[in-house]
């Protein structure tokens, strides 16, 4: 078993792969290692001989076209909390083998990432299953290729190995950060099904199904980098929730200017599925005709152009940008109560692709 994963480790220091290490800028270019290590570990934790489907799951859900943006953002956050000495130190020795999660290591860290991604996937597995959708990472979603009851389920395998490996790391208070986020995700899906209707309510959708997993796994990485160190657990939680936030305005604003070959979805789909975003949100405010479009979820013919046009008249995409840029602001300000160091520069740049990417 060591060996292999000598081999795996080798090939993974020679690859330059990953969708996340291609990005402009490449503000991840510095945890390169790391996450193309996490990459290629992770199908370890949800290998299932017993059963064809669950096997499945783990090799389908987290192959290739995932963007790994999770791991890189706790591998960095990892080496801008750890004292400047130890980090440098750890980003020149060997990782180790994934398999283990030796204490005065990287490897812990990279455990909390390989489960932090393992959740995420478990979540995308479910929600096509909600919204019914035939894609997923480009190829068809595991419920196209079995069924949705064996999907849900898969899904839940995916969320058991995740415990078992969070429970790994015998630290009770990542037990509770990371569970606290399982609940968010459901909660956040089960808000947006009811329906989001003004700013406060998206806002708690928001935070829930799009934040919550990712400030909850860097608070968890603060908490083994400086166990006991309740002030650094909030700044590290405060930056992923104002990133995670600013991602997803950022994603509302995609789905109405985007470019849908590089999204690879079609466009205003949010609309066509009841759901209102902020720059929809924003025009409710002040013009009744698309508050009442929000209110009954656009399922009257004309609302979604009705409302495309007055989002368009009122320049609310550009707002809404500016309100993801504001919690940019804010997620630096938390950023900037760290020591100096590569890594935190990194981070910060990790902000500016959030704001510019295009898919
Ligand atoms: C993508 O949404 C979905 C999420 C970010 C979270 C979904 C959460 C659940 C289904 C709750 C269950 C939670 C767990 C932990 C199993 P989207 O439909 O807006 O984005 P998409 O275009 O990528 O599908
Ligand atoms: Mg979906």
């Amino acid at each position: 078993m060591f060996q292999r994963c000598l081999a795996r480790l080798g090939a993974a220091a020679q690859s330059q792969g990953s969708k996340a290490l291609t990005a402009e800028g490449r503000p991840f270019a510095l945890v390169d290692r790391e996450v193309t290590a996490v990459k290629e570990h992770i199908h370890n934790l949800v290998v299932n001989t017993h059963n064809e489907v669950l096997d499945h799951a783990g090799k389908y859900a987290l192959a290739a076209g995932g963007k790994l943006m999770r791991p890189a953002l706790v591998a960095l956050m990892a080496y801008a909390l750890l004292p400047a000495e130890v980090s440098a130190r750890l980003m020149k020795e060997p990782l180790g083998c994934l398999d283990e999660v030796t204490p005065g290591t990287l490897l812990p860290f990279l455990r909390l990432a390989e489960v932090t991604e393992l959740i995420h996937t478990a979540s995308l597995v479910h929600d096509d299953v909600i919204d019914n959708s035939d894609t997923r990472r480009g190829r068809l979603a595991l419920h196209k290729i079995y069924d949705a009851k064996r999907a849900v389920l898969a899904g839940d395998y995916l969320l058991a190995r995740a415990s078992f490996y969070i429970a790994t790391l015998q630290v009770p208070r990542i037990v509770v950060l990371m569970t606290t986020a399982l609940e968010e995700l459901t909660s956040g899906e089960l808000i947006q099904m009811d329906g989001c209707f003004d700013i406060p309510r998206y806002e708690q959708k928001n935070f829930c199904k799009t934040a919550s997993l990712i400030s909850n796994s860097l608070a968890s990485t603060a908490v083994l980098a400086n166990p006991g160190n309740d002030a650094l657990e909030q700044v590290a939680f405060d930056f992923g929730k104002h990133l995670g936030i600013a991602f997803q305005i950022v994603d509302d604003c995609l789905d109405i200017t985007g470019d849908e070959k590089t999204l690879g979805k079609p466009k205003q789909a949010d609309m066509k599925e009841g759901i209102a975003t902020m720059p929809v949100l924003l025009v409710a405010q002040r013009d009744a005709r698309v508050d009442a479009a929000v209110r009954r979820r656009f399922s009257e013919p004309g609302d979604a152009e009705l409302c495309m046009e007055v989002v368009e008249k009122e320049g609310a995409v550009a707002e809404a940008m500016q309100r993801a840029d504001e919690h940019c602001r804010l997620s630096i300000e938390s950023l900037h109560k760290l020591h100096p160091s590569p890594a935190r520069d990194a981070l910060e740049k990790a902000l500016s692709l959030v704001m510019n990417r295009k898919s």
